[in-house]
């Protein structure tokens, strides 16, 4: 029988999608329509990680819905937003959170808020970005232009704008057109878990801590944002709550996502410094 289902990065001829067909989630297990019990060594692609129908997780949303399902943000606020994004910035050495509804759109929204973040503080040229070789950060279109992974974007060459590789180099440093360097911090998972040589984050480490010595809202002019996106491998999947600690990074923008709400809700979150989000002040 054929389905209305079409998935993703799935060829549907012939899919033997069927065969894994789960009807429910119990801690690290998923279990199929015939009772069999699969350990889900993938955490549903790094993103249960509190494992699958968590009874706290269960409850405070089945709460929460019966309360306020959804409110605008656009001139709104809520309690529940509020206290996520302060507790997103405690974890954090960040100021500010603005929330989406996947990984992708979370690092849609950074390379956006670096774009415009160099047109406020009056750095127009500074438009393009530095990514890792074999970076993977999502498949809407700016996040595949950031990725280097040419069979998730190889058809949509119309519809991507060229990034540049990162090298450590005073150049890419100090190149007066790059908005942004985007780094996956240790990991990089859509890549095959692939491990990245710490040493390669030197320089990164290197312009943050001198960012960390200069004074508090300094006005970045002389260098790229850091974006990290911490996607795959925030809230305790490389062994500290962020990868970012371990490497020693002071990010200006990171990503969040998937782990963020363990795959119970599509949600993702940009966070920025006070630095970023205060160059957003203005009239209108
Ligand atoms: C590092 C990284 N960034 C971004 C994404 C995109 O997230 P999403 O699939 O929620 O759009 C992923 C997804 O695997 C990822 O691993």
């Amino acid at each position: 029988m054929s389905s209305h289902l079409w998935l993703p990065f799935t060829q549907m001829q012939n899919s033997d999608a069927p065969s894994r067909n789960f009807v429910r989630g119990e801690g690290n297990y998923l279990i199929d329509g015939n009772g069999h019990r699969l350990f889900d060594a993938v955490s549903s692609i790094w993103t249960t990680i509190h494992g699958h129908c968590h009874p706290y997780i269960t409850e405070r949303i089945v709460k929460q819905a019966a309360t306020l399902d959804h409110s605008t943000l656009l001139g709104a606020t809520n309690p529940v937003a509020e206290e996520l994004a302060s507790r997103l910035c405690a974890l954090t050495d960040l100021e500010h959170a603005f929330f989406s509804g996947d990984g992708a759109s979370a690092v849609e929204v950074a390379l956006k808020i670096a774009i415009q973040y160099w047109q406020n503080v009056g750095q127009p040229r500074r438009t393009r970005f530095v990514r890792l070789a074999s970076s993977y950060h999502g498949d809407t279109a700016a996040a595949m232009s950031v990725s280097d992974i040419e069979v998730f974007k190889s058809r949509f060459g119309d519809i991507t704008f060229e990034s540049v590789p990162y090298a450590q180099t005073a150049e890419v440093m100090h190149a007066p057109h790059v908005a942004a360097i985007i780094v996956e911090p240790l990991v990089q998972a859509a890549a095959g878990i692939r491990l990245v040589p710490r040493e390669l984050y030197d320089m990164l480490r290197e312009a943050s801590d001198s960012d960390a010595t200069a004074v508090q809202n300094r006005p970045h002019d002389d260098k790229p944002l850091l974006i990290v996106d911490e996607i795959a491998t925030g809230f305790g999947r490389t062994g500290t709550m962020f990868a970012t600690e371990q490497l020693g990074l002071n990010p200006d923008i990171m990503c969040v996502g998937k782990g963020l709400t363990g795959g119970t809700l599509a949600l993702s979150a940009t966070l920025t410094t006070s630095d970023i989000y205060e160059a957003f002040l203005g009239k209108r």
